[in-house]
């Protein structure tokens, strides 16, 4: 069975195989861990293992490569895109930068290598608040590139920011309209949604929060019933952790399966086993650019530990 296989292949080749809860069932079943951007992230820094396989979409890949250039680090396809990277071109995040030269520059991690190395800090859904807790009062926060994680962060903080205007083009197709109508339908279900979600949306979610903390909702949560508004593939991780709950997907606009991520979906058992065998697609980056890019991402990592940081005055590049 392609499963042995991959076990195997994992033995021989001393891989560490990382999944993301968006990711198919039977490729979180033949991964090492399954988490969110931030878990994934610290694992595979953390690992000794000399080669990572990294079933989630490259920029997760790019990050651990970034944190550990010693690695070899594969993914199973290299198309596995994002469209927040899309959004967020390196010559246009570049002149924002330049036009707000004071500001502290917050990305989130759904950004390409060229993106961070030029922001003061990055961070994930799960540890964007404290992220910002750490910026000095008195300087202006600019946050990018998707403007949703960015608005909700503001208004729970209570300061302003300057948004990037980039979308997560999954979460934003959760309809306001039709989940306020399976409220009513439901109206002892606890909703759960993702911050890349609009604010429309927002706004009826009882929960708020990265993959790892609305999961860790349904598992503490004595509730019977949960709405989630989020990518499909962590419902069967929800489902299998509680199987005595009703989980009921958030309704999208129109009748697509638009809910689910395409690029996350780009990866399948297949590709993992030519991936390991053959050592390709690998992830690689220019070490000017992976040190550059580090600076920001070690912040991000030393203020979830704890640790204090300073910050440059302005922006130079
Ligand atoms: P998490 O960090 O919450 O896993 O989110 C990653 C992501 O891409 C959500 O769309
Ligand atoms: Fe990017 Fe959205 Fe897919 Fe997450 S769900 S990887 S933000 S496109």
């Amino acid at each position: 069975m392609i499963t042995d296989r991959i076990e195997q292949l994992k033995k021989d080749t001393d891989t560490l195989l990382l999944a993301h809860f968006y990711e198919e069932s039977d490729i979180q079943g033949v991964a090492d861990h399954i988490g969110d951007s931030l878990k994934l992230a610290q694992w595979g820094q953390k690992s000794e293992a000399s080669t990572i396989l990294m079933a989630g979409v490259v920029f997760m890949a790019e990050s651990i490569k970034i944190l550990s250039p010693e690695k070899t680090v594969l993914v199973p396809d290299l198309n596995a895109g994002c469209s927040l990277v899309e959004h967020s071109p390196f010559e246009k995040y570049l002149q924002w930068r330049k036009d707000n030269p004071t500001g502290i520059c917050i990305t989130y991690i759904n950004s390409s290598a060229a993106v961070k190395s030029i922001s003061d800090v990055i961070c994930t859904s799960s540890n964007s608040e404290k992220i910002v807790n750490s910026i000095p009062k008195d300087r202006p926060i600019l946050f990018g590139p998707d403007k949703n994680l960015g608005r909700y962060l503001s208004k729970k903080s209570g300061r302003e920011f300057k948004l990037w205007p980039g979308a997560c083009e999954v979460h934003v197709l959760f309809s306001a309209k039709k989940l306020f109508t399976l409220k009513k339908e439901h109206p002892e279900a606890i909703v759960i949604a993702h911050p890349e979600c609009m604010e429309e949306v927002l706004q009826y979610a009882d929960v708020i929060g990265s993959t790892s903390r609305l999961l860790e909702e349904v598992v503490n949560n004595p509730a019977k019933k949960f709405i989630v508004a989020t990518e499909d593939g962590i419902l069967h991780n929800m489902r299998e952790m509680r199987p005595d709950a009703e989980i009921i997907q958030a309704p999208a606009e129109g009748s697509c399966a638009c809910n689910q991520c395409p690029y996350m979906k780009l990866n399948n058992l297949e590709k993992i086993e030519l991936a390991i065998k053959n050592k390709t697609p690998e992830v690689t980056l220019d070490e000017n650019l992976r040190k550059k890019a580090l600076i920001p991402l070690q912040r991000m990592m030393d203020i979830t530990d704890g640790k204090s940081v300073t910050w440059p005055d302005r922006f130079e590049y």
